[in-house]
């Protein structure tokens, strides 16, 4: 018998129901016992309800998430626009995907939205966001072969880089980094690493066969590294100078989150790319959406057949999409990243000098790295002793504490995960028994 909606409605209450009553210890039993271990836990209090800045644990705790999702959440968690919209399209019965072999008005509306919105001619959308630099690589290798006749295309890309983990890109890890690299080669040729922030290291590495430069306009898993002013705006006059394509990673600096739209906005448009790489909030944290940006002459070396994904672009992901671009305008994003982030910076600042174990606090809009002195507990230690405290403010290469928070939240709400970091950071007697316990450990 097929499934009337009565009979729907009662099997989706009990599925939902069983998610809210699901035991937080059998909820981490399944977990660890049916997920790959890929990630590490850092607690063991499952999130059950998400709101704006805000995550609500299954054993009654409340925490400011100080990452925001890595970034997918610039809009905070279950913006109401983005929610209303996926409720009325899944009412109107639109179809949620159906292979894009065939028509559907919601990538036709995202695709001219976010064209329109980033100046560039042609959208190729997909999933997950590591998709995109891996498109953006067979793009311009592609145009190398086709536009300039090269046999076998070279890609410059910059240490400490991150694109994500798909084969193409795990070679770009650093070569002292075993867990991401060990075990994953070979790896495909035709890549050469730089430094970044070195615009004389591309021009020196630049060969007859070089094809495009893959950069993050700042290093977000990298350590927050903020290249010098200028910087973008070098790197593409030297690959207009050579003919090379200039391939913009803005998965984590893009929709607002350094206080542009995208962060080479900084720079004007002399630091506009070729192909521009774009993820994560671009769905508002609801969907995985990605996909990458270019003029006509560049992405219409992709032809049919030559590159696709089943549910890159599908109509309920373009409704997301369109829906997070809209929440995005009407939020002003940008201007809310700018005023944010310059008042959070000046209490990060204000906590460095009450505290001896921060070396530097860095950052662009609403993306700040706060370096540690490494002389005492690292930033592991200090990610778990922050959400004991009720907020997540993540380490990355040990000595550096990534905060990117939702950029709609309130001063108030600011206020409150500050505090924690300043607690954190200058509370005495907690610091000298981590140290001690990180003795003993090296002993
Ligand atoms: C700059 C950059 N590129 C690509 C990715 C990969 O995105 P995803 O994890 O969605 O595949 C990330 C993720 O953090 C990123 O920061």
């Amino acid at each position: 018998m097929p499934m009337n909606r009565e009979t729907a409605k009662s099997e989706a209450a009990k599925l939902l129901d069983q998610g809210k009553r699901l035991d937080p210890d059998q909820a981490l039993n399944f977990l660890n016992s049916c997920v790959a271990h890929n990630y590490k836990l850092l607690c063991d209090d499952p999130v059950v309800k998400a709101e704006g800045p805000w995550l609500h644990t299954a054993r009654g705790r409340t925490i400011f998430d100080g990452v925001a999702a890595y970034s997918a959440a610039n809009l905070g968690h279950g913006h109401p626009l983005i929610k209303e919209a996926i409720k009325g399209f899944l009412e109107s019965g639109y179809p949620t995907v159906l292979g894009r072999f065939m028509p559907d008005p919601w990538l036709a509306l995202f695709a001219r939205k976010i064209t329109q919105l980033t100046g560039f001619e042609a959208f190729l959308p997909a999933n997950g966001g590591v998709e995109a630099p891996e498109a953006a690589l067979k793009l311009a290798r592609r145009w190398a072969h086709r536009e300039r006749g090269i046999a076998s295309p070279e890609i410059i890309y910059a240490d400490r880089c991150f694109h994500g983990r798909t084969l193409t890109v795990t070679q770009m890890f650093d070569e002292d980094d075993k867990t991401a690299r060990e075990g994953f080669g070979p790896f495909a040729h035709g890549f050469v690493r730089v430094p970044y922030d070195d615009v004389s290291a591309i021009e020196k590495a630049i060969t007859p066969n070089t094809a495009a430069v893959l950069l993050e306009p700042i290093q977000g898993e990298g350590g927050i590294n903020i290249p010098k002013p200028g910087y973008l705006k070098k790197v593409r006059a030297l690959c207009r100078e050579h003919k090379l394509l200039a391939i913009w990673d803005e998965i984590q600096t893009g929709f607002a989150r350094t206080g542009k739209m995208f962060c080479w906005e900084h720079e004007g448009d002399a630091a506009r790319p070729d192909i521009m790489c774009v993820g994560k909030s671009i769905a508002g944290g609801f969907a995985p959406v990605s996909g990458i940006l270019a003029q006509r002459a560049v992405m219409d070396q992709f032809e049919p057949g030559s590159h696709g994904s089943t549910f890159g672009g599908s109509p309920l992901s373009s409704l997301i999409a369109c829906a997070a671009l809209a929440a995005i305008e009407f939020e002003k994003l940008p201007e809310q990243a700018t005023e944010k982030g310059a008042y959070v910076m000046q209490r990060l600042r204000e906590i460095a000098r009450k505290a001896p174990r921060i070396k530097e606090v860095r950052g662009l809009g609403m993306m700040f790295g706060i370096e540690l002195n490494q002389n005492g507990p690292d930033g592991h230690e200090y990610t778990r002793r922050l959400l004991e405290l009720g907020a997540i403010v993540k380490d990355t290469h040990h000595w550096v504490m990534r905060f990117t928070p939702p950029i709609v939240a309130t001063r108030e709400e600011l206020d409150f995960a500050l505090g924690l970091i300043e607690q954190a950071f200058t509370e005495k007697s907690r610091l000298n028994s981590m140290s001690r316990e990180m003795e003993r450990l090296r002993d």
